[in-house]
């Protein structure tokens, strides 16, 4: 092999060592395997290591859609060597059963470049006590506990982010920052990211998920054990908890991140959803007489869900209180404390992510194995997607999956919300209040909206006081886009409404005799008209 293939080979999947320790890897395989791993075992380890299946391998490596030499491989060369490798470290015979458990095998025998892994919920103290105290007395290591934290080797952008929230971080003392936006637009990973950057500032960081909806007393103790492992006693009573916190946060500079607060966060709303529905797709007269009394709508607050009131504690006290430690939260929802505390000059700062840029959008897709992406395709997607890069990857794999790889053929269809992308945003849309709903529709039939026309427009006559609250809380719930005065949609979230008004009508026309089925088709075809020509323009 040529000298510089080989170094070609050597460079493919290189990501994977920002996480892994690939030369103690390299060492452990080849002396289970006999001899030296060859440098295409070394490529297809490094990009399992990346999170690639194989299927994402051949199409990156070979270009090619069938994965099945990648396949045979792995099966007949590198999985044989894991299991060996690691029956040899446990008792245990361990067997590869697919390429996803390797990453998790290799993770959990100690090949990942953590400081320190615990579980969220079943900490092992005995473990994280000693640990703690033996990186405590190097003094010269930051004491660090990513938790969860997801694997950010690959990464596009956000540069002109991480320098703000860096500076604010380490030459304003801003002591609490929320990064916020829509579902899949990057915060976790933008978290991370941020957290490693920031990583020798600090003498201890600890990230946290809050996704699976961990009780304040586990998350807090977790934190306190790391921090400051000698103060804390099991079964302390929560305030007990805070204080301790807030008092290391000052005696120490440490990063608190908690990841995904919007899981601990809801928002009451008054009205049912069925009354609500029943107020879409009944006609102006029928709402007059219907027996909502709009005049009790009240939209809804965030707040914390029952038993986990003591994260806004924190965060408030945290908010308000010296310390020159930073508390760092992702949320799709701003917390209620946050909008009191935060100013471009004051230590609480929020910042909102947008979506990547075109040429980022690129890159996303050649990852997901396009080799040809033309700037003008690159564009539509990031168009249509608005750069979520969530949405961007499940398109690309419904790309693959369901038009053979064809760019333009999935561009010509009209379907852009689908699978998980439409979870997504309906995790998000079943949250609002019906006002907000409502404004929502309203946004995405006609366009941008300033406030006072919003008002005059909105089916149910509420007052302006409710409007403006209404327009508030979706702006705290990062689903409206902003200029000036005026509010709009992206594509992805008009087109994802246009598609409920459609389900809505239709509900309601089967419901009622048959003619109606036929104002349904009208329905149907004017706001699908109506969607092109807003595709259209967005794109022209
Ligand atoms: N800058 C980036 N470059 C490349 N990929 C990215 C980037 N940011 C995020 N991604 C990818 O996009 C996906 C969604 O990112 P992430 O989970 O961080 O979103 P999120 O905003 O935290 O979503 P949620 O609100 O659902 O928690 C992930 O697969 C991640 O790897
Ligand atoms: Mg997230």
């Amino acid at each position: 092999m040529s000298t510089s293939r080989r170094r070609k080979i050597e460079e493919e999947f290189i990501e994977a060592k920002n996480n892994w320790d690939l030369e103690k890897l390299y060492v452990d395989l080849a002396s289970a395997k006999g001899k030296a791993l060859t440098p295409v075992e070394k490529k297809f380890l490094r990009g399992l290591l990346c999170g690639f299946s194989p299927a994402e391998i051949a199409s990156k490596v070979y270009k090619t859609r069938s994965s099945s030499t990648v396949r045979v491989y792995l099966s007949n060369g590198l999985y044989k060597y894991i299991e060996e490798m690691l029956s040899r470290q446990a008792p245990d015979f361990i067997k590869v059963k697919n390429w996803s458990r390797v990453t998790q095998l290799l993770e959990k025998a100690g090949y990942k470049k953590v400081w320190l892994q615990i579980e969220s919920g079943t900490l092992n103290t005995t473990f994280s006590k000693t640990k703690a105290q033996e990186i405590a007395n190097n003094k010269s290591t930051p004491m660090q506990d990513w938790g969860e934290a997801v694997d950010t080797s690959i990464f596009y952008g956000r540069k002109k982010e991480l320098t703000q929230v860096e500076k604010w971080i380490l030459q304003e003392k801003v002591r609490l920052v929320v990064l916020l936006g829509m579902g899949g637009i990057g915060k976790t990973t933008f978290s991370v990211r941020l957290a490693e950057l920031l990583k020798d500032n600090f003498d201890f960081i600890v990230w946290r998920s809050l996704r699976f909806a961990a009780s304040p007393e586990v998350i807090f103790e977790q934190i306190l054990e790391v921090i400051s492992p000698e103060s804390f006693t099991k079964g302390q009573s929560i305030s007990r908890s805070i204080s301790q916190l807030v008092s290391c946060l000052r005696s120490t500079r440490s990063l608190i991140i908690l990841d995904h607060v919007d899981s601990i966060l809801y928002s009451n709303s008054n009205i049912e959803v069925q009354e609500y529905t029943e107020v879409l797709s009944a006609k102006t007269s029928a709402i007059a007489n219907s027996n909502i009394n709009v005049n009790n709508l009240n939209v809804p607050s965030i707040q914390y869900l029952p038993g986990y009131e003591a994260f806004g504690e924190l965060i408030q006290r945290l908010g308000e209180s010296q310390h020159q430690s930073c508390l760092l939260l992702t949320s799709r929802e701003k917390p209620q404390e946050i909008a009191a505390l935060e100013g471009n000059t004051l230590p609480v700062r929020s910042l909102k992510l947008t979506g990547l840029n075109q040429l980022q959008t690129k890159e996303i897709l050649e990852l997901k194995g396009f080799a040809t992406v033309n700037l003008e395709e690159s564009q539509q997607i990031m168009q249509r997607y608005a750069g979520n890069p969530l949405f961007i990857k499940l398109a690309a794999t419904a790309i693959h999956e369901l038009f053979a790889g064809k760019i333009d053929e999935f561009l010509q269809q009209e379907t852009v919300v689908f699978g998980g992308i439409r979870s997504c945003l309906d995790e998000q849309f079943n949250r609002l209040s019906v006002v907000e709903k409502q404004i929502m529709y309203l946004l995405a039939i006609n366009g941008d909206f300033d406030l006072k026309k919003l008002q005059k427009n909105l089916m149910l006559r509420v007052s302006q006081r409710l409007t403006l609250e209404a327009v508030e809380l979706l702006q705290r719930r990062s689903l409206l886009e902003t200029d000036e005065s005026s509010f709009s949609l992206t594509p992805v979230l008009k087109e994802y409404l246009i598609e409920k008004l459609i389900e809505e009508n239709l509900k309601f026309s089967r419901d009622e005799a048959g003619s109606l089925l036929f104002a349904h088709t009208i329905f149907e075809k004017q706001l699908k008209n109506h969607l092109k020509v807003s595709r259209l323009n967005t794109e022209l």
